[in-house]
């Protein structure tokens, strides 16, 4: 056990259950957070993860309001301790066009994916700084990188998650708290499922691995950043995405 407390926002999802999975396998306490724990059927995503000696724990919580982040802070510090490892995962598509899209699916994705980084992060930082430990870890998205077809919404919103993590990594960087990104390709997960058929057929055949990823293979980079051990990768945004897009 390393004692560690680490929150996941959005930890429920598909990728986020294996982070929550990984993180307690490798002796972290882990807390997520949901919107709706009775519609999101948290109770029995719990049980399942118990079945194989898995504890999470869960706090209500819209990553896009400001007030509810904070509400939620305090109750995570009050309930379980310090956080130490925020895992920023919480994430939505509206995906369409631009000359079709509506200011709600605009709006929606930024709150969601980018405000929620600063509305969750805002209350979590100054106590790591004061405890002179910290780990942040933004989850982001090859579409990030490179713009995706009818994402300018999400595209945008991930981009910017990257650029959240770049300037904190060096306000934090003297004190002992890390902020990376990590930026999955296409993973099989409820989100991807949702693409049109006949377009995610066309995708995966651009992805040079020849598949999406798993959770799984997402997860372990995550769990790899949360490491005391890992406390000089800073500002870093690491690829996880089979080859589709490399950079240096
Ligand atoms: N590559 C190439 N062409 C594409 C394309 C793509 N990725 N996406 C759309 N097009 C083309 C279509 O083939 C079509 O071409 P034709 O007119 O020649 O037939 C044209 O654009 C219009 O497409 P649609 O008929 O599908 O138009 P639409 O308005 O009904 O829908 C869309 C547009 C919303 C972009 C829809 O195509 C779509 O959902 N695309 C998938 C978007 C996507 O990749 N989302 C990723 C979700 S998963 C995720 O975001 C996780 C992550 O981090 C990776």
């Amino acid at each position: 056990m390393t004692g560690r407390l680490a929150l996941v926002t959005g930890g429920n999802g598909g990728i986020g259950t294996e982070v929550c999975r990984q993180l307690a396998g490798a002796g972290y306490r882990v807390v997520t957070t949901c919107m709706d724990a009775e519609r999101e059927g948290i109770a029995q995503w719990q049980a399942d993860l118990a079945r194989d000696g898995v504890e999470v724990g869960y706090v209500e919580c819209d990553v896009s309001d400001f007030n509810d982040c904070a509400a939620m802070a305090q109750r995570v510090e009050e309930e379980h301790g310090p956080v130490d490892i925020l895992v920023n995962l919480a994430g939505i598509t509206r995906d369409s066009f631009l000359h079709k899209m509506a200011q709600e699916d605009w709006k929606a994705v930024v709150d969601v994916n980018l405000d929620s980084v600063f509305n969750v992060t805002r209350h979590f930082i100054p106590g790591m700084r004061d405890r002179s430990f910290g780990r942040v870890i933004n989850v982001a998205s090859v579409n990030g990188q490179t713009g995706q077809f009818g994402q300018t919404n999400y595209s945008a919103a991930k981009a910017g998650m990257h650029g959240f993590t770049m300037a904190l990594a060096k306000e934090g960087a003297r004190k002992g708290v890390t902020v990376n990104t990590v930026s999955p390709g296409y993973v099989d997960t409820s989100m991807t499922a949702a693409i049109p058929e006949d377009i995610r057929t066309q995708i995966v055949a651009q992805i040079p691995a020849g598949r999406m990823a798993k959770p799984e293979e997402i997860a372990r980079v995550v769990v790899f950043l949360a490491l005391d051990e890992s406390g000089y990768i800073n500002g870093a945004n690491i690829p996880v995405n089979g080859a589709l897009f490399c950079s240096f």
